[in-house]
């Protein structure tokens, strides 16, 4: 029996019911797998935690999480708790304390899921979108200076290093070459920015090297854009800086149907510390308790983790399932269906004992 342990934090809002409905899904697949157990520890970690102790998670709070083979996170943000605290105080030391330097986004159109864009169904949107995850403009580097005065100055420092351009473009064209178009679009602004930006494009070349069977090109990220609404079907994996990828990765949830079934995984691809899986909806407190919260983004990240933790099968196993559940309709209302959180997270867990549900796709990069 090989069991892996996760440590859960599902934090605020709506985390704790999507989080119970990952849970459950992952225990049905332990059963179903029959040699494998997933063992979930859960800290109640985030904004009540916050409001009783005066931090998100307390001091060893990584040294904790160390000894877990990955993190299950829900969502962070109160509306009574500013967010950058409940942001910095949280989800970002995690990604930055464990150098989770690859965030991973894949997005595709769930059947019974409808594109905005005209034409475009299942299998025409199929992209990961690769975020460098530990610098770039959201380094936290910068500062505010004569506070208050006329002259007030406020700097926000964008930071690309070699080492840190150089890791995230490998990571991305080893995910290029896994799937089977082997396609990886580069995006900068490296007609505008000078610098760092036209570092980026020399070091792509330079990896692209090592990668001879993978096809690339280069975008500027506003012409990026457009070629996302025009042209979804020419593309495939793509690689952006911290800022870039946030917005394209926000563009690419809302071609595909619903930013509510993005997931993400923030990786440390060399191993070194848990990587964490998360569903990319905030915590959502207009619909927190109402028992509809849409569970689909955290069975997709908990289908990523699988794969990290190299039980592909499964991961695969738990997409179908999913897959197969909103193409019969069995969606929450967000998604424009009338099902509960539970109601769609049974459905995924018949699907999962019963089924012959055959691996038809591979969602997930990690
Ligand atoms: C995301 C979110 C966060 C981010 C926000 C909440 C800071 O927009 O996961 O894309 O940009 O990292
Ligand atoms: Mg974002």
């Amino acid at each position: 029996m090989k069991t892996y342990q996760i440590a859960a934090i599902p934090a605020d809002g709506i985390g704790p019911e999507v989080i119970e409905a990952g849970t459950a899904v992952l225990a049905a697949l332990a059963e179903r797998q029959g040699d494998v157990d997933y063992q979930v520890t859960t800290f109640d970690w985030g904004s009540d935690y916050y409001k009783k102790n005066g931090v998100m998670m307390p001091e060893d709070g990584l040294e904790t999480l160390k000894r877990f083979d990955s993190i299950f996170f829900g969502a962070v943000g109160a509306p009574d708790v500013p967010d950058h605290i409940t942001l910095w105080g949280l989800r970002l030391p995690i990604c930055q304390g464990f150098d989770q330097y690859a965030n991973v986004r894949p997005t595709k159109i769930i059947p019974g899921v409808t594109s905005p864009l005209h034409d475009v169904g299942v299998g025409d949107l199929d992209w990961v979108i690769v975020r460098e995850n530990s610098e770039g403009e959201y380094s936290g580097n910068g500062g505010r200076a004569h506070r208050g005065l006329p002259e007030e100055v406020g700097t926000e420092v964008a930071i690309f290093t070699r080492v840190g351009v150089t890791r995230i473009m490998r990571y991305a064209f080893e995910l290029a070459q896994s799937r089977p178009r082997k396609l990886l679009t580069v995006v900068t602004k490296s007609n505008a920015q000078r610098h760092g930006m036209v570092m980026w494009d020399e070091i792509a070349e330079e990896v692209s090297k090592e990668f001879p069977d993978v096809t690339w090109d280069k975008m500027l990220v506003d012409a990026m854009t457009v070629r996302m609404v025009k042209n979804p079907q020419s593309l495939d994996t793509i690689v952006a800086t911290n800022l870039h990828a946030d917005i394209l990765s926000d563009l690419a949830g809302a071609l595909a149907g619903s930013l509510g079934v993005a997931p993400t995984a923030n990786i440390d691809p060399q191993r070194r510390s848990p990587s964490m899986f998360e569903p990319i909806h905030g915590s959502a407190f207009d619909i927190t308790g109402k028992g509809i919260a849409n569970p689909v983004a955290t069975f997709w990240t908990a289908s990523q983790m699988l794969d990290h933790l190299g039980e592909n099968e499964a991961a695969s196993l738990l997409m179908a399932a999913v897959e197969r559940v909103c193409a019969e309709g069995i969606m929450t209302p967000d998604v424009g269906g009338s099902a509960t959180t539970r109601e769609v997270t049974e459905a995924v867990i018949e699907a999962i004992k019963g089924s012959n549900v055959l691996p038809n796709s591979r969602t997930s990069a990690a």
